[in-house]
């Protein structure tokens, strides 16, 4: 499985499910995006899920899912919001998990906000668990740091990609509390150097990450990719 780092919170991940691709795309924020590492065109999505809806996260998500036919993801409001623009939604809501064509989506709690930019009512802020690839993968969206992450750890997770940016998420100091909590064996940094409020040493972080924890740290640059199995074939 493919992962692709879009720059802030935004990844892409490409799988083979029975002989058929598919692309699933996370908060895609690609234009207005300062730090963008990708082209809009390069990304097909089939699915757009969207964590919660504030602008650096829904982003490019109707234009996507118009131009793609692609399902767009999220809470019930989310969903909602997207039928209203003519695309193709499916809502959910913090605790169900559901089974798609690529893989299983669980929405898990982020102590956040969410309001379109227009004002509209998002619904709950989510992270996601995704089963895919074989691969047990949570996003955690934008959150502070809470302890029923010990939860979302007991699924069993792959990877792990955190908020470091600080002042509207977790910091670094406390995505490392959110590292022990979770467990997983990769932990992959997002929202953060996006904009000089997030500024953030991303490979500080990282060396943080890989002494005081079991996990290791992958810090991608807008527009890396990654072979998630590969990777983690690779022995610590
Ligand atoms: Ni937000
Ligand atoms: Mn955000």
């Amino acid at each position: 499985m493919k992962l692709r780092y879009l720059g802030h919170s935004g990844v892409s991940l490409e799988v083979a499910v029975g002989g058929r691709g598919f692309e699933v795309v996370i908060d895609p924020f690609v234009t207005g995006n300062p730090k963008r590492g990708v082209e809009l065109a390069s990304l097909r999505p089939d699915y757009v899920l969207v964590t919660h809806a504030h602008g650096d996260h829904w982003g490019d998500t109707p234009a996507l899912a118009k131009e793609h036919g692609a399902t767009v993801v999220g809470t019930a409001e989310v969903a909602t919001y997207a039928g209203g623009l003519g695309l193709r939604s499916h809502g959910m809501n913090v605790g169900g998990r559901h089974e798609f064509g690529f893989g299983a989506v669980r929405l898990t709690p982020a102590w956040h906000s969410s309001s379109f930019p227009d004002g509209t009512y998002g619904g709950m802020p989510t992270g996601m668990v995704l089963e895919v690839g074989g691969l047990r993968l949570y996003h955690a969206g934008d959150t502070g740091l809470f302890s029923d992450m010990r939860l979302i750890g007991r699924l069993g997770l792959d990877v792990a990609l955190l908020p470091i940016g600080d002042n509207y998420t977790m910091g670094p100091d406390d995505a490392l509390e959110a590292v022990e909590l979770l467990e997983p064996r990769l932990v992959v940094p997002i929202h953060y150097d996006t904009f000089p409020l997030l500024k953030q040493d991303a490979a500080a972080f990282a060396r943080r990450v890989e002494s005081e924890t079991d996990a290791r740290c992958l810090v991608m640059r807008p527009g890396d990719e990654a072979d998630l199995e590969a990777l983690l074939a690779q022995p610590a």
